[in-house]
């Protein structure tokens, strides 16, 4: 019953952001896809053939000619009646204020979808969600709605694991984990899923599932605490941090899950699943300790990137910032740290470009060509790992720059030794 036709069912994807545009264009190649979304402006966009968001390869699929011929974009409803298959990649934010999990996106997308089920149908969520999550809410609307689970309905949770600025890659290469309220779905599930590319990995239950991706993010936000951490102390006894952990790392598995640090932690996922997981569990009356240490440390790097500006800027007072998105190649300034150090600097009488090929905001100027940005810059202070900061041209910099420029280099990007040949001063993050 719960069987998929390839040729005859559709498979819906409802919330077409970060997660659900990619996965919708990638599903396409196989199968007909409807990609829903309530905001009707982008879905106008993306039926222009037009990407919403800034992601490498995103572009070239939407105009793709089989993708094309087997999606189409929806905001109404009713389109979604036809799908079998419903995966729901809505956002579920995290209110730090009042330690709220905020599950608006989850009920509203089940109030739309709840008048297009059909017995047979397969719901499946990739948004992510504490423990318990799809066989509470998600299961109980079902039932309210006369459906029994996983007797009239199958319902499977597979976590979303890409990360922005690699998400067709990841997508088609990353494991996938599935968990489901029975096996027909359980293979159903597999087998459209696993399409995409990479290692199915079925679980045993639907919490395993979606723990697994509390584990991903907890332990990364944990992980960039801990490597933040060997950045201050690396500053601290004259190390250089990146060839601290390269070294650590190399051909010893037992450092293979230390990180790089950075100038803060940024977007949507680690800000809030780490704190999701605390909440959830503080109602079970379990209190997570290791979220704290990584908060305390993690939430400081901006300032201490600011306090670095300050110590080696001396009189210079221009200051371009290259790179406002939280991580390179995408244009995602969800929780960026880049604008917590502008407002900072800005205030401290800094006269600042913010520069970022791929970010537009409608608060700040933002200048897409960094040579423009870096002009009569006394300082360059690198926040965001943007493929094309890397190594950059630094001898056409000195004809752009101030005499005497520093370079502050939170990612290392640049070559010290290359930057001090042409005259800059450098220091980078932990690696002073
Ligand atoms: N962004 C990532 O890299 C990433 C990675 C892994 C997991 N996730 C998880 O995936 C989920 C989605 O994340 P995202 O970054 O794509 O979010 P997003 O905010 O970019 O996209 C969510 C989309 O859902 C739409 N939406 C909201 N309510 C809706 C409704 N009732 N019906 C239909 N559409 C609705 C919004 O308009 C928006 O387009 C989140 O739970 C997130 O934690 C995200």
């Amino acid at each position: 019953m719960k069987e998929f036709s390839k040729d005859k069912d559709k498979i819906a994807i409802i919330g077409m952001g970060y997660v659900g545009l990619p996965l919708s264009l990638l599903l396409a190649r196989n199968y007909s896809v409807i990609g829903f979304d309530v905001d009707a402006s982008r879905i106008e966009k993306m039926q222009e053939g037009t990407a919403t968001i800034s992601e490498p390869g995103v572009s070239e699929l939407m105009n793709d000619t089989e993708v094309k011929q087997n999606i189409t974009y929806s905001s109404n409803p009713d389109d979604l009646k036809n799908a079998k298959v419903k995966i729901v990649t809505v956002g579920t934010p995290y209110e730090s204020k009042i330690d709220y999990i905020d599950y608006s996106q989850i009920y509203g997308a089940l109030e739309i979808i709840s008048g297009k089920i059909n017995r047979g149908d397969i719901i499946i969520l990739k948004s992510t969600v504490p423990p318990g999550t799809t066989n509470g809410i998600v299961k109980d609307k079902l039932e309210n709605l006369g459906f029994q689970v996983p007797e009239d309905i199958g319902l499977s949770f597979s976590p979303e694991r890409i990360v922005e600025g690699q998400a067709v890659n990841d997508f088609k290469s990353l494991p996938k984990i599935i968990g489901a309220s029975d096996p027909e779905t359980l293979n159903t599930c597999s087998e459209i899923i696993g399409s995409l590319g990479g290692k199915v990995i079925k679980v045993s239950s639907i919490e395993t599932a979606e723990m697994i991706k509390m584990v991903d993010n907890y332990s990364r936000f944990v992980f960039l605490g801990l490597t933040n951490e060997f950045a201050l102390i690396s500053e601290k006894v004259g190390v250089d941090v990146l060839e601290l952990i390269n070294a650590a790392k190399d051909n010893y598995p037992r450092n293979s899950g230390l990180l790089l640090p950075g100038p803060g932690v940024g977007g949507s996922c680690l800000n809030k699943d780490p704190y999701i997981l605390r909440a959830h569990m503080k109602k079970n009356g379990l209190t997570l300790k290791m979220v704290e240490c990584a908060t305390y440390v993690n939430s400081n790097m901006p300032y201490h990137v600011c306090e670095l500006v300050e110590r080696y800027a001396v009189n210079r007072k221009n200051l371009t910032i290259l790179g406002v998105a939280f991580k390179g190649d995408t244009n995602d300034t969800r929780f960026t740290p880049a604008y917590q150090i502008y407002n900072y600097l800005n205030d401290k009488g800094f006269k600042i470009t913010l520069s970022d090929p791929y970010v537009s905001d409608s608060k700040f100027h933002i200048e897409k060509n960094e040579f423009a940005a870096l002009r009569n810059s006394d300082i360059m202070l690198i926040l965001t790992d943007h493929r094309q900061y890397k190594g950059m041209e630094l001898k056409m910099l000195t004809d752009i720059m101030n005499k005497n420029a520093l370079i502050i280099d939170t990612r290392g990007l640049i070559h010290r030794n290359e930057a001090i040949k042409y005259g800059f001063e450098y220091h980078g993050l932990g690696r002073l």
